[in-house]
């Protein structure tokens, strides 16, 4: 199911208006995105940059969903970009008494808020609240039930591209729960846009989207199968808040038959990196030495997690003001 309009998140003239999932959108925003958020970090010693981009403007983090790594790196980047930052605690907001989302949101923007950053247990609640809105607000998807996570996405592309180089010569494993998890959702969007030379998806047939293959993906039910010959691996966790029912025998089940452990890493290419978006469950999906092995990238996901949430705030305020100055030539013309 489409659960946006073609161009709810783009402007008039195609841009970013809004960041909601990355269905839909071309090669070229992609590029862009991981482009601005290289340009916000030094190579020389890893930093990211502190820059006036979002002076004036007021950010708003409502999570109505728990998180560690997106909700502190967007609240570090958006300090970076010079804005004022709110982080609303739902716990102890007014929803708890009744009142609506549509209230909260209006209520909020009545307080001169610029950008809305929204996780949500219900697939399609960014784009809700997208589409009911004031037209200056520029709402921006945290994660929406198993529907799409693409900031997530994205950092982990600029991960892949910073380790590996260009990804469309690369083969790409993504190993765990693919039916329930929204990472792999737009993580497939952003490798198949990115045109990657193979994208494999790993785990048990319970744990498989009912049509995978039209996904664009190769299925493999055996895990040393699908590592094999790979320069990246992904893993993810068990999404067990989302399945309807016992999907697997066990956890311990789990690990022995689809466990990511050094011994399996082994089928992969010798240089492949690997990947987990977090939070990591050890013992579970992944053994403790692979997360903190040598190949392991999963930290610098995190960092650059900061850079690519600085590079969509950016891009999409910068986006607005391109706007409002094209409306205005062409008002002037006329
Ligand atoms: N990867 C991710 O979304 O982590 P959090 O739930 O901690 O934000």
């Amino acid at each position: 199911m489409r659960l946006t309009p073609r161009n709810l998140q783009l402007d008039a003239l195609g841009q970013l208006r809004h960041f909601l999932t990355l269905e839909g959108l071309k090669p070229h925003h992609l590029t862009q995105i991981l482009d601005v958020a290289d340009s916000f970090i030094n190579d020389a010693n890893g930093e990211i940059a502190k820059v006036p981009n979002l002076h004036g403007k007021t950010i708003m983090n409502l999570f109505f969903e728990p998180s560690t790594r997106t909700l502190t790196t967007f609240e570090i980047a958006e300090k970076r970009l010079s804005a004022d930052v709110v982080n609303l605690n739902i716990e102890t907001s007014s929803t708890k008494k009744g009142e609506t989302l549509l209230d909260t949101l209006w209520n909020l923007q009545a307080m001169l808020a610029d950008i809305f950053v929204v996780r949500h247990s219900e697939s399609g609640a960014a784009h809700f609240i997208a589409r009911h809105v004031a037209p200056h607000i520029h709402v921006i998807n945290a994660g929406d039930g198993q529907h799409a996570h693409p900031t997530q996405a994205m950092l982990d592309m600029l991960t892949i591209r910073r380790h590996k180089g260009d990804i469309y010569d690369l083969k790409v494993a993504i190993i765990g729960d693919i039916q329930h998890s929204r990472v792999v959702r737009s993580q497939i969007q952003a490798l198949s846009l990115l045109e990657a030379r193979e994208i494999r998806v790993i785990g048990p047939k319970t744990l498989m989207p009912p049509d995978p293959a039209a996904l664009g993906v190769h299925v493999f039910n055996d895990i040393e199968q699908g590592l094999s010959g790979v320069d990246v691996i992904i893993n993810v966790r068990l999404q067990n808040e989302r399945m309807q029912s016992a999907l697997l025998p066990s956890e311990k089940e789990f690990f022995n038959l689809y466990g990511l452990t050094k011994q399996r890493l082994n089928a992969a290419k010798p240089d492949a990196i690997v990947m987990h978006p977090g939070p990591v469950n050890r013992g579970v999906e992944i053994d403790s030495e692979v997360v903190d092995g040598a190949q392991s990238v999963i930290l610098d996901q995190v960092t650059y997690g900061i850079a690519v949430r600085m590079a969509v705030m950016s891009i999409i305020t910068e986006n607005a003001q391109k706007l409002k100055a094209h409306q205005a030539a062409q008002a002037h013309a006329s």
